[in-house]
């Protein structure tokens, strides 16, 4: 087992009454695609909070590259490599892609207003924008993309500033078959891209996704891990199988092949 990267050990959340997590451990180790999954209301947004200082666990701790930061906020954790989009879109709808991605880098970058260091930030947001394709996106504003076209913005977005660790919250959620298929090939070129980095995290409902580009699943229902593994086991988990009775869990080589680029 490669060390996590990022970690969580024995995390707990309690909304009042509610416990949205119970003693909860997660592993991305670096290199790899963890997906995360489980049934509406699950906890997998609450761990994703925890995971990118959204929210304090009442207990447990998180650990970048063995480093304690469960009492980081969200900018320092940013500027210590994790990366993360919105189940809802975020982008800065009135600013062109090119500089939504310069935005984000600038972000996480001290000093990136001096000159020298703008230079820089450009030559990384071009470097993105080509390996992601999306040339033809670049001088248009954020908010006038569909939602297939602004979710690989967001994800162009996230790797700007070249994380450790990037945490995806339901990047599928308003694309259909083909758009999220496309998605799916993209994030498997961009995970690990740099010397195993960046590990991601992908929380999913879509079952059929995860299934497709992640290496090892783990799975909440109510708040409790009940299990973590790769694909093969966990679509064969009994525990799995009851958690998502009445959803449906696709059969092998069900995903649809994208034809090619996300049609403006
Ligand atoms: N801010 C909050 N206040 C109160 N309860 C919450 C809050 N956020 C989530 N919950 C509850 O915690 C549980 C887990 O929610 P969530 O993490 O959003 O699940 P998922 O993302 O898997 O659908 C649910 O019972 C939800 O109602
Ligand atoms: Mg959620």
């Amino acid at each position: 087992m490669p060390e996590g990267l990022l970690q969580a050990e024995d995390v707990t959340v309690r909304f009042g009454g509610v416990v949205a997590l119970d003693s909860v451990d997660l592993e991305v180790p670096s290199g790899q695609i963890v997906g995360l999954i489980g049934p509406n209301g699950a906890g997998k947004t609450t761990l994703f909070n925890v995971l990118s200082g959204v929210i304090e666990p009442n207990g447990g701790r998180v650990l970048l590259g063995g480093t304690d930061v469960t009492r980081w906020p969200t900018h320092r954790r940013g500027r210590a490599g994790i990366a993360r989009t919105f189940q809802r879109l975020e982008l800065f709808d009135r600013l062109t892609v090119y500089d939504n991605l310069l935005a984000a880098w600038e972000g996480v970058t001290p000093g990136a207003v001096l000159g020298r260091h703008k230079s820089e930030g450009r030559a990384r947001v071009a470097e993105v924008i080509e390996s992601l394709d999306l040339g033809a996106l670049a001088t248009r504003l954020a908010g006038t993309l569909p939602t297939g076209q602004a979710r690989l913005v967001e994800l162009a977005r996230a790797i700007v500033t070249a994380p450790r660790v990037l945490l995806l919250d339901e990047p599928s959620s308003g694309l259909d078959d083909v758009e999220t298929s496309w998605f799916a090939q993209v994030l498997g070129q961009v995970a690990g891209a740099r010397d195993g980095e960046p590990a991601v995290l992908l929380v999913e409902h879509d079952m059929s996704l995860v299934m497709e580009v992640c290496a090892e699943i783990t799975v909440l229902d109510f708040g409790q891990r009940i299990a973590h593994g790769p694909p093969e086991q966990i679509r064969n988990d009994p525990r799995v199988i009851e958690a998502y009775l009445g959803a449906e869990i696709e059969p092998e080589g069900s995903a649809i092949e994208p034809e090619g680029a996300i049609a403006p």
